[in-house]
């Protein structure tokens, strides 16, 4: 008996040992880890690395400062606090962003990945380059609330950082285009290409009957806007939601003053859209059934509202399901679990 349950308290530390050998995190970056490899069907990414060149130190360098609170006035928000990493780095549900104070922004947190295939940033395409993007969370009020200047005059306080910016610079210069070349060297390899879809299409997996019925009607209906392999065809479309009069966002509209372009928002990808609702730029709906919903039967129909959605029509609930069942191929495993994203403070 007592032989027994010594043998059972040396098995149960062996198995203890072996995870915490499993879990252990290793941050280390080799060269192999950052080299841009475009996946099979993308296209020609628009964001160039030319006058960025990632090396090891940088995406080292990028990844700290994306997981650090330091760059927030008072060190209490990083970008990860509202892009969290199992989430595809959107905010898992939170209708609209949480910044500084506990500040409410007006728009839901998008997720980061395939960044380098946008040619504007942000719902209303407000940003049109990857590197100065980070500026506008930093600065604005309601989100970091912090001037770049104070933040370079912070890091270069910071033995870490100097020793950083060095490895990756090789000189001691700290300022704010190297701190947004990093971090762009970060978020530009958050790269999702490898998703049940993606091997599906390489014949290295197979889909389900309602899979396969779910791709074909998405093709119907939806891709005129969510373009594959993207997802996205990077235009600014009005999909028929009923405009929320409290948060009055006219999306598009407000960045060209043209009335056209009112209530049009940038087609949002689909890839690892389980992981990242709730949904649409105010974050209105929590479940992928209420968009499907809305795409059968509660468009808005008003003076900008795309054809394309008008002419999808009711669908049955077979069909909702099908293309539930598609959406949910999206999702990116090797992605979700890249260790080269994880938090480097992480033991
Ligand atoms: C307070 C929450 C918050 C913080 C902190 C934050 N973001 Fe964001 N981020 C957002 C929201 C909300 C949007 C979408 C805004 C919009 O559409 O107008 C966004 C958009 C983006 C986008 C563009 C995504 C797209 O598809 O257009 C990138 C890239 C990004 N953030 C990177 C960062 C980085 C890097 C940091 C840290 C320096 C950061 N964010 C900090 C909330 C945040
Ligand atoms: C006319 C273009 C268009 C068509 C057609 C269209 N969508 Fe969309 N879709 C959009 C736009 C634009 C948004 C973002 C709206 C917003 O942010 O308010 C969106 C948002 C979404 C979202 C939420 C994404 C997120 O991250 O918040 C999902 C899911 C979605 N669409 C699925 C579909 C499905 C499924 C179909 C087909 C039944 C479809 N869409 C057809 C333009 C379109």
């Amino acid at each position: 008996m007592k032989n027994k349950f010594i043998v059972l308290i040396i098995f149960s530390a062996c198995i203890i040992l072996l995870s915490f050998a499993n879990n252990a995190s290793d941050h280390s970056i080799s060269k192999k880890d950052i080299e841009l490899k475009i996946p099979k069907g993308f296209p020609k990414p628009i964001y160039d690395f030319k006058n960025n060149k990632i090396s090891p130190e940088g995406f080292i360098l990028g990844r700290k400062l994306f997981y650090d609170p330091i760059l927030s006035k008072d060190s209490s928000t990083s970008c990860q606090s509202c892009h969290q990493r199992v989430a595809a780095f959107a905010h898992i549900d939170h209708t609209l962003s949480h910044g500084i104070d506990g500040k409410i922004g007006t728009r839901n947190v998008p997720a980061i990945q395939n960044m380098i295939w946008k040619d504007t940033y942000m719902a209303d395409g407000g940003v049109n380059n990857m590197e100065v993007q980070p500026i506008n969370p930093l600065t604005n009020p309601i989100e970091m609330n912090e001037s770049l200047a104070h933040i370079i005059f912070k890091l270069k306080q910071k033995k870490e950082y100097v020793a950083l910016f060095k490895k990756a610079y090789k000189d001691t210069i700290i300022n704010s285009e190297r701190l947004l070349k990093s971090l762009a060297q970060f978020t530009g390899l958050m790269i999702s290409a490898n998703s049940r879809y993606d091997k599906y299409l390489s014949g290295k997996d197979t889909f389900s009957i309602q899979e396969k019925s779910g791709l074909q009607l998405f093709r119907a209906k939806c891709s005129g806007c969510h373009q594959e392999p993207l997802f996205t065809d990077n235009s600014y479309r009005n999909n028929g939601l009923m405009a929320d009069s409290s948060l009055n966002d006219i999306g598009r509209g407000r960045i060209t003053k043209i009335e056209g372009d009112n209530f049009k928002f940038k087609v949002p990808s689909l890839r690892n859209i389980e992981m990242t609702f709730p949904y649409m730029h105010d974050g209105r709906y929590r479940k992928l059934k209420d968009v499907l919903n809305h795409y059968s039967s509660t468009i808005s129909h008003n003076k900008t509202t795309d054809e394309d959605v008008t002419k999808i029509g009711s669908l049955s609930d077979k069909e909702r399901k099908d293309i539930i069942a598609f959406l949910l191929t999206l999702t990116d495993k090797e992605f979700l679990n890249d260790k080269r994203f994880v938090d480097p403070n992480r033991k």
